[in-house]
C-alpha cells in the first residue's frame, strides 16, 4: 500500500457559520483554550513490523512473564468463552502474527501481537478505543481553532485533558452534522482516511428543489467539479415535498464539501447535510454532541476494512 496521504492540518478559516455558533452553545459546556492535536502532526505510519504487518509495532514488546494466555485474551476480547477459545485453537482457527497456533497455553502480548480467528482480526488491545461522535452543526472538525470558534476539543477536551490522545478521522464541514469517528489509534485513522481503502460514507441531504430520477443518474454517472469528476456509489431519493427533497448519497471519497458541491452543480443546493454512516458504523438515534464507544463488531469491521 502506498503511504496514507498526510494532511496539512491548517485550521479552517471558513467563518460563514458564525450565526450557527449560537446553536451549538447548548452542546458545549466546557469550552477552554484548545490544544492542537491532529493526526497530521504525528509521525508517518511505520513500515510493516515482525508482529503481523500492521505497521504499528511501536510499543515495547512485553517480557514473557507479562504475556497473557491466548485463550484468556480471546475470551477477554469477547470472541468466545475460554473453553470455546481452546476449542478454536485446537481446530487450527487461531493465528498469531501470521502463524496458526494449535498448542494450548501460548502466551501473547495483546498490545502488540496480531491475533486472528478464521482470518478476522481480534482487537485484543483494550487501550485502543474508537468513538462515534455526532458532530453538531456549527462545530469545526479540528482539535484547535485559532479563531476560537467551536471545535472538537470543546466536545472531547475532558478526555484529552485526562491524557487520552484522540484523532478525528477526516472532517465534516462546520455546517454538516453527523457521524465523525475519533480514535486513539493513529494508524487506523490514517487508513480510514486513505482513499485506497474506499471507505463508504452515507449522507442525507435536504436540498432545495424537487429532484427526480435524472439526479440519481447524474450523480451516479459523475458530476464535473473544479477539481475533477465526482461519482456517487449510491443515490436514493427518500422524499420530495413542497419544493424540497431528501436525498441519500453514498460515496467513498472525501474531497472538501464534496456532497454540497455535487448537488449544487446538479442544480439542487444543499440546505442541510447529515452524515449517517461510515462503513458499517451507524449514527442511529445518537444526539448531536454525544459520543459513544464503538462495540466489538463495529471495531472488528473497521479494522478489517483497512487490513489491520
Ligand atoms: N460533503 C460535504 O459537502 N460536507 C461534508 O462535511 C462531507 C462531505
Amino acid at each position: 500500500m502506498s503511504k496514507p496521504a498526510r494532511r496539512d492540518g491548517t485550521p479552517e478559516r471558513d467563518d460563514s457559520n458564525r450565526d450557527h455558533n449560537r446553536d451549538v452553545d447548548s452542546y458545549i459546556s466546557n469550552a477552554r483554550p484548545a490544544r492542537h492535536q491532529h493526526v497530521a502532526d504525528r509521525k508517518p505510519p511505520k513500515k510493516a513490523g515482525a508482529s503481523g504487518g500492521d505497521g504499528r509495532k511501536n510499543r515495547t514488546q512485553k517480557a514473557d512473564s507479562e504475556k497473557v494466555r491466548l485463550q484468556k485474551v480471546l475470551a477477554a476480547a469477547g470472541v468466545a468463552s475460554r473453553r470455546m477459545s481452546e476449542k478454536l485453537i485446537d481446530a487450527g482457527r487461531v493465528e498469531v502474527n501470521g502463524s496458526i497456533v494449535t498448542e494450548q497455553g501460548m502466551r501473547v502480548d495483546p498490545e502488540n501481537d496480531v491475533i486472528r480467528v478464521d482470518g478476522v482480526r481480534v482487537i485484543a488491545d483494550e487501550d485502543l478505543v474508537t468513538f462515534a461522535l455526532n458532530k453538531p452543526r456549527g462545530v469545526h472538525s479540528t482539535m484547535h481553532d485559532e479563531m476560537g470558534r467551536p471545535c472538537l476539543n470543546d466536545l472531547v477536551g475532558d478526555r484529552i485533558a485526562a491524557g487520552q490522545r484522540l484523532f478525528h478521522v477526516g472532517r465534516l464541514d462546520a455546517q454538516t452534522e453527523g457521524l465523525l469517528l475519533l480514535t486513539n489509534d493513529g494508524e487506523l485513522a490514517n487508513r480510514l482516511m486513505h482513499p485506497s481503502y474506499g471507505i463508504r460514507k452515507t449522507y442525507l441531504a435536504t436540498v432545495l428543489g424537487e429532484v427526480d430520477r435524472n439526479l440519481v443518474r447524474q450523480l451516479r454517472d459523475g458530476i464535473e467539479l473544479d477539481d475533477g469528476i465526482a461519482k456517487a456509489d449510491e443515490v436514493q431519493i427518500i422524499d420530495v415535498w413542497q419544493g424540497k427533497s431528501l436525498v441519500k448519497v453514498v460515496l467513498h471519497e472525501g474531497r472538501k464539501h464534496i456532497v454540497r458541491r455535487m448537488l449544487k452543480e446538479a442544480g439542487f443546493p444543499v440546505q442541510a447535510l447529515v452524515r449517517t454512516k461510515v462503513h458499517t458504523v451507524q449514527l442511529g438515534e445518537q444526539k448531536p454532541g454525544t459520543m459513544r464507544a464503538l462495540n466489538r463488531a463495529e471495531l472488528t469491521s473497521l479494522y478489517n476494512a483497512v487490513g489491520l
